[in-house]
């Protein structure tokens, strides 16, 4: 069996139950090594940990699938939830073991920001530039939900398309400077790294664990308002 699971983001109380049970009772632990850290604490005697690097991953992987069809029982931990930015190593894993795997949800570094920044999923967008690929659809969804009244929630790619790139390219789009936005580092701490409007970003510098909030120019009815 081999089970992919989201872990985090960043710290063991935002892992599941049914998570935490699947790592320890696994045979086989395997991830990024910033993931494996999270729960290394409910690590047990006896179980092997795989670690890898975004080098070394498809290796590593193989490593796994070879484990996982000998007959060892795997997971592989995700930072935060699979479904956000995960399906290109959620590929990997498939790919290194022939055949789809489960997947058990995490709580995702978008589901902390919504939180943080009280923002509601329904008048949000959340896009990742955390990919292997062509950027540009995914760059004009997100002037366009920016276009179309919604907050987005933004992962950059390291290094070449970080928070101030976003804002150069959605400046260069005529979208307004002069949008509210938060860029946050370290989901745990209570306050954001940066707060400003779009048109203050160029030229700021953020490490690679950021994750930005661009509110819509005017909040949208909340549909109450006539009950107040
Ligand atoms: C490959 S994506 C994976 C996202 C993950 N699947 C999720 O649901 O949060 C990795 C990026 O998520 C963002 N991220 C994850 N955890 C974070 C945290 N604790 N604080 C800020 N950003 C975070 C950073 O932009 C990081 O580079």
């Amino acid at each position: 069996m081999i089970t992919c699971i989201g872990a985090g983001p960043g710290h063991l109380d935002f892992l599941t139950r049914r998570g935490a049970e699947l790592v320890s009772n696994a045979d086989v632990v395997a991830g990024f090594d910033a993931v494996v850290d999270v729960v290394r604490p409910l690590l047990v005697q006896d179980q092997q940990v795989i670690t890898m690097g975004y080098r070394d991953q498809v290796a590593r992987l193989s490593e796994v699938a070879a484990l996982h069809h000998a007959g060892q029982n795997c997971v592989v931990v995700f930072m935060g939830d699979i479904h956000f930015s995960g399906f290109q190593f959620l590929e990997r894993v498939e790919t290194a073991c022939g055949h789809p795997v489960e997947t058990v949800p995490g709580i995702s570094s978008a589901q902390m920001l919504a939180s943080r920044g009280r923002v509601c999923f329904d008048e949000t967008t959340f896009l990742t530039f955390h990919r292997r690929g062509d950027l540009g659809p995914f760059k004009t969804h997100l002037r366009d939900v920016l276009r179309a009244g919604r907050n987005a929630i933004v992962i950059p790619r390291p290094w070449d398309f970080m928070p101030p790139d976003v804002a150069t390219y959605l400046l260069s789009q005529s979208v307004s400077p002069a949008h509210p936005v938060e860029v946050w580092e370290h989901l745990s701490r209570a306050e954001a790294e940066w707060k400003g409007r779009l048109g203050e970003l160029e030229g700021q510098t953020f490490s690679d664990m950021s994750i930005l909030l661009i509110r819509a120019l005017t909040p949208m009815p909340t549909g109450l308002e006539g009950e107040r």
